[in-house]
């Protein structure tokens, strides 16, 4: 089951970050409920988050005779914890001092969970002793700070008061719940991006890989405290920090550096698109032009099904690019290869997958398992691929080393 937080929004000019960071909340898997104080809902409606969330928002007003009477009780109920971004002076004053003269206040004194704020207003507010005096209460009763950051404000000021980045609220709450290194310990190895084959030095075969989708599952995987090396082609993005990256331009470069990593690793999730193609005598020098050109091609060696054969104990999870019988020819893969799981995605669609943030897989195991998982980003493909990964070399682990009796 998803972890619940609770995101209350309050109305500084910064509210429309706060759509920002209920997306990379999700994104991490979590499942995020938004409450609104009426003076947020100036700068970003209700409608806006629960489009986003798929959930219910409270707002501010309590409820009328006929509505749920407990909502500010019943709201929070299965959370793991408050984020209030952006958070404004007033209700941090009001927060401090147990002031609750909405639903949303009161939701928060009722709701007993771990609060993190991320202040956002004008340097001078934010300097007030007023100011610094609540957020030392505040403090003092465990509830944590997530910035305010320096730079240029809405007001035209330059200085302390702005709300930090979605991208590092969103870490803080991760690293608060805690279930952000679930897969320390793990050594994974990913492969992303496209071969280009070489037919002389300036001219290549390619295909329409973007990277993206590796990228993804070696980013959320080093988020999650798993040791990761990417072997990286051709991309459209650029390199990722927190890991080793090996660059391999060519299917054979690519599979020299996978067999040379493969042994030193858990799981392996082989997201490139390796040229099935190679020219069997590139020039070597830059081919004149002229009426018509033949390219004799060979075959390249199928390096994720070659490491699968001699996986031992390893997770080996292979993708699948189709365009018709997406499920039959995955299956099929995931068979003949060897695979422990198969990521197998339809390739005709414009709005998903090359180049695209966004994926919509299907997800089938070797035990039987299939699991849809409808448009999304692919942060959230790679978490959930991740997940499957992971339980399966968990389960293998557990039946190799019974417990001593
Ligand atoms: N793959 C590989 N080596 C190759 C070709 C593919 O390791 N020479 C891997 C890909 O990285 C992917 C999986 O095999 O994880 C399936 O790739 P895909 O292109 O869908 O299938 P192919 O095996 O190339 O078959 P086809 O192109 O005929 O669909």
């Amino acid at each position: 089951m998803k972890d619940t937080v609770i995101l209350v929004v309050t109305g500084s000019v910064a509210a429309f970050k706060a759509a920002q960071l209920a997306r990379r909340l999700m994104e991490r898997g979590l499942l995020v409920k938004v409450a609104m104080t009426t003076a947020a809902e100036r700068f970003i409606t209700p409608l806006t988050f629960e489009a986003l969330t798929g959930q219910p928002v409270l707002r501010a007003g309590f409820p009328q005779p006929g509505e749920a009477p407990m909502e500010h009780i019943n709201f929070s109920r299965g959370a793991r914890l408050v984020v209030i971004a952006p958070a404004t002076a007033n209700t941090m004053g009001k927060l401090a001092h147990g002031v609750a003269d909405d639903s949303v206040l009161s939701m928060l004194l009722a709701s007993g969970l771990p609060v993190m704020v991320a202040p956002a207003m004008n340097t001078q507010m934010y300097k007030h002793p007023a100011v610094q005096s609540n957020i030392n209460t505040l403090a003092g009763r465990g509830v944590t700070f997530i910035g305010p950051s320096s730079g240029s404000l809405a007001c035209g000021e330059e200085g302390e008061g702005k709300m930090e980045d979605a991208e590092v609220i969103a870490a803080a709450v991760m690293e608060k719940l805690g279930g952000e290194k679930d897969l320390a310990g793990v050594r994974l190895l990913v492969t992303t991006g496209g071969c280009q084959e070489p037919i002389d030095p300036v001219r290549y075969i390619g295909n329409r890989s973007s990277g993206k989708m590796g990228v993804a599952v070696a980013q959320v995987a080093a988020g999650r405290g798993a040791e990761v090396v990417l072997v990286a082609a051709h991309m459209e993005t650029g390199l990722p920090e927190g890991m080793r990256v090996v660059r391999a331009h060519t299917a054979m470069e690519m599979q020299e550096a996978v067999r040379k990593e493969f042994a030193q690793c858990d799981i392996l999730v082989m997201a490139a698109a390796v040229a099935d193609y190679q020219v069997e005598n590139p020039a070597t020098g830059k081919v004149k032009k002229k009426n018509s050109m033949r390219l004799d091609l060979v075959e390249t060696p199928d390096i994720l099904a070659g490491v699968a054969m001699e996986k031992g104990g390893r997770v080996v999870v292979g993708f699948a690019a189709e365009t018709e019988d997406h499920l039959a020819s995955g299956r099929k893969k995931l068979m003949s290869k060897n695979l422990d799981l198969i990521v197998i995605n339809d390739v005709s669609r414009g709005d998903i997958g090359f180049g695209s943030d966004y994926n919509e897989v299907t997800l089938l195991t070797r035990d039987g398992k299939k699991i849809e998982i409808a448009r999304a980003s692919k942060d959230m493909v790679a978490g959930e691929v991740l997940d499957q990964a992971a339980t399966i070399w968990r389960d293998s682990r557990t039946v190799e080393q019974p417990e001593a009796s």
